[in-house]
């Protein structure tokens, strides 16, 4: 483009003087001074080396045969039986009072190696202990989460999967409607063993990780749990102490949360406190005091007749005696999804682009109840009656109520099925009544316990 050429032409066609040059200036201004983000700004240098998959990576579909299906299942087994513990050595060993970051894990390692980018970034990592749940055994999988060096972390592996039981129950079970193909229709499940994966993966997985870990018995840290299309903030573990610090001021809160529906516009330092209910599935964070009144109503879990696991936990969640558990969660997320973009690549370069210039690291936060003209918003968000359906076999019910021990499950993503409408995010609509204002020094901090 010649730019002389140009000008010539506009003046020519009666374009002022000054306005070709306010058009130079602002080329410049983009050209020198506009922030762009390079490859390295959102991969710092030292994490490429996670970052191996690109968009187009798939799995090639394959079905394993049964003598590699019994090798599978029997090197499951002892991995989970040795459970071992990388890079003790140099974090220390874990204790009851480490935290741990969960994240369940299926197939899709493209937005998984960009999950661990992120968490790289997360200030005081090297106090959790990581710990993958994975439905797909692949030595590729295990060799990107095995060659993280920045905690000490874990794989287990859920031994129900539709990889090692792609032909019967808990996989697609020749008695299952979808795999009946030309036979006799009439007695069949409706269940659909690549739907129900999901929500016995995670209800396998948190049993697991408060029941048979070494440490299981006294344990007394939180639990972050996350999933492989998540994506979280350098300040979570930031946030998590402060979180974990505002329940000794307003009792009664069980649950934390550090994602929901993404919103513009929030400030970094507000909790929000309020009923838990599913759109804040992201980042869900508890300890083995809520779990064990979670075992206490299993069934409510387990029998519950929906696909998604977080509906299921709210039905659970509806005969605790307060009738809902009150949860506070960050305003905004620090757990983010990566699943509404096209992949994972370039939900980090978006999110980055986001987190330009944002306030993260908050010094105080303040919590707030979010109340309306009719009430305290959302207070016992009531589960439909029944659920959505997708979980009615009995054989599903079974295997649910007894995780640890039974035989058999099915893959893959959760169905999530919106129901209820949501309640509303818009903040013109909360009316602070309470102000904790938590005035912590950053002596106050390392005070809580942490590690
Ligand atoms: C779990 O957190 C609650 C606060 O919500 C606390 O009262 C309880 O002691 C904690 N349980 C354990 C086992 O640390
Ligand atoms: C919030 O609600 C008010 C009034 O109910 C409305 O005027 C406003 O547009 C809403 N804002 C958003 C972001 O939805
Ligand atoms: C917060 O700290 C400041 C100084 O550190 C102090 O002046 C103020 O009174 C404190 N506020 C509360 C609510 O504790």
């Amino acid at each position: 483009m010649n730019l002389k050429v140009l000008i010539y032409k506009a003046r020519v066609r009666g374009v002022p003087v000054y306005c070709c040059f306010l058009l130079l200036l602002y080329v410049l201004y983009k050209q020198f001074f506009y922030p762009k983000l390079k490859y390295a700004d959102y991969v710092p240098k030292h994490l490429q080396q996670y970052v191996e998959f690109n968009e187009k990576f798939t799995f090639p579909p394959r079905e394993l045969q049964s003598a590699e299906i019994s090798e599978l299942a029997s090197t499951i087994a002892l991995l989970n039986y040795e459970r071992t513990v990388l890079h003790t050595q140099k974090y220390g060993t874990v204790t009851s009072k480490t935290n741990m970051v969960v994240v369940q894990v299926h197939r899709d390692v493209e937005r998984l190696q960009y999950l661990i980018v992120s968490l790289a970034q997360v200030r005081d990592i090297e106090s959790v202990l990581l710990v993958f749940s994975h439905s797909y055994y692949d030595d590729r999988i295990n060799k990107l989460v095995s060659s993280i060096t920045f905690c000490r972390s874990m794989q287990i592996f859920y031994p129900y999967s539709l990889q090692l039981y792609p032909n019967k129950f808990p996989g697609i079970d020749p008695d299952d409607c979808v795999s009946a193909a030309g036979r006799r229709k009439q007695f069949c499940s409706s269940r659909d063993g690549r739907l129900t994966e999901h929500k016995h993966h995670w209800w396998w997985k948190v049993n697991f990780i408060f029941n048979n870990l070494d440490w299981s018995d006294t344990f007394k840290g939180t639990v972050v749990f996350l999933q492989e299309d998540d994506y979280v903030l350098p300040d979570l573990l930031h946030m998590l102490r402060f979180m974990t610090r505002s329940q000794a001021y307003l009792p009664g809160l069980h649950l934390l949360s550090f994602g929901r529906p993404h919103a513009k516009g929030l400030d970094f330092d507000l909790l929000s406190v309020s009923s838990w209910h599913p759109p804040f599935d992201k980042g869900l964070a508890f300890n083995k005091s809520l779990w064990q009144k979670i075992s206490a109503v299993s069934s409510y879990y387990c029998l519950y007749d929906d696909l998604s696991w977080g509906y299921s936990l709210l039905n659970a969640f509806r005969k605790f005696n307060e009738g809902h558990v009150d949860m506070v969660a960050t305003l905004m997320p620090r757990v983010l999804s990566t699943s509404t973009f096209p992949s994972g690549r370039t939900a980090m370069q978006q999110i980055a682009m986001w987190l330009v210039g944002a306030r993260m690291f908050p010094l105080n936060v303040k919590a707030v109840m979010l109340y309306s003209s009719t009430g305290r918003v959302n207070a016992g968000v009531k589960p439909p009656p029944w659920g959505n359906g997708g979980w009615s076999d009995l054989r599903d019910h079974l295997l649910c109520l007894d995780p640890l021990m039974s035989t058999t499950t099915g893959n893959t993503n959760d169905m999530t099925a919106p129901t209820f409408s949501q309640t509303t995010t818009n903040a013109t609509d909360y009316i602070t009544v309470a102000q904790h204002k938590m005035n912590m020094s950053e002596a106050d901090l390392h005070n809580v316990n942490f590690n």
